[in-house]
């Protein structure tokens, strides 16, 4: 008998929304489940060798985000099964999902899947509309029911597989766009300094953000029920408007599962 643990970093609900769909697929409820946008300071958490784990990220500038995969170096695999998955804004997931096997099998966790899908993109919203759809769901749902088939049917696991990506990996580059809020707009509620994963905004002035620790993630503006948080300014609308024109074609979800 396996047991299905969840690992992730979710900071506006695509990636989450991912592997509850996985789940669903592998026809059963993790016993445990890690949102990393919680608190990215996690102990180091031992897996036993009949663990299933998803453990997903968001692909951040074609990467793992440097925190997450900082977090994820304290799982031990002990020879858990994990079921490695990305979640990209339609752009693409580059060496993300490379990185994300590359981490786990130095975790010592034999990878039985390994797929890419596609969210919503959290600081271009008009990017990736409203995904995870209807067609991604099945497809999710494939992909957990196939990692179940191979979990069940105990196959040999990666190098197997093959996964899209280079080594070394791509230069991780800083995103210099910080949402900050309309103090018109805000009724100090504290929710996204509660909610921040990385501490950018302080109590006193939920307005501003502090770009030295701010990682783009979104988490604020998802969080904030006034709309007060938002993204602004014109290099954000520039930008905004080149990956609307550029990354708007719908692309579609790559899995593997080793056989
Ligand atoms: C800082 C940052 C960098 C991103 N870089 C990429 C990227 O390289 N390629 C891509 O397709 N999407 C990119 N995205 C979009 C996210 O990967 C996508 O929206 C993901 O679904 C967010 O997951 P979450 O909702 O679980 O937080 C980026 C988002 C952020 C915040
Ligand atoms: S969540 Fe919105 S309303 Fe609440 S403190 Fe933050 S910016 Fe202000
Ligand atoms: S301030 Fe930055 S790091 Fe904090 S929740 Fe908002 S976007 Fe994420």
């Amino acid at each position: 008998m396996n047991n299905l643990h969840a690992v992730y970093f979710s900071a506006t609900d695509t990636t989450a929304r991912c592997v509850r769909a996985i789940c669903r697929g592998y026809a059963s409820t993790p016993e445990s489940e890690i949102n990393l946008a919680n608190d990215l300071d996690i102990p180091f958490r031992d897996f036993k060798e009949n663990d299933v784990v998803v453990v997903a990220a968001p692909v951040y500038g074609g990467r793992l985000p440097a925190q997450v995969a900082d977090s994820l170096k304290r799982l031990k695999g002990n020879g858990a099964t994990a079921i490695a998955t990305v979640v990209f804004g339609n752009r693409d997931y580059d060496d993300a999902l490379l990185e994300l096997t590359d981490l786990l099998i130095d975790r010592n966790f034999r990878i039985v899947g390994a797929g890419a899908f596609i969210g919503q993109h959290s600081i271009f919203p008009k990017v990736g509309v409203a995904r995870p759809d209807a067609e991604d769901e099945k497809q999710l749902l494939s992909f957990g029911k196939e990692c179940r088939l191979a979990v069940d049917r105990n196959v040999d696991t990666y190098p197997s597989l093959q996964i899209k990506g280079k080594r070394p990996y791509k230069k991780i580059v800083g995103i210099p766009l910080h949402p900050s809020a309309k103090a018109a707009d805000c009724v100090k509620c504290g929710q996204c300094v509660a909610s921040c994963p990385t501490g950018a905004i302080s109590a006193d002035s939920p307005y501003a953000t502090n770009p030295e620790v701010c990682i783009s993630c979104g988490r604020c503006i998802h969080v904030c029920s006034t709309g007060a948080r938002r993204h602004g300014g014109a290099m954000y609308r520039i930008i905004g408007t080149l990956f609307k024109i550029g990354f708007s074609k719908r692309k579609e979800s790559e899995w593997t599962v080793a056989k």
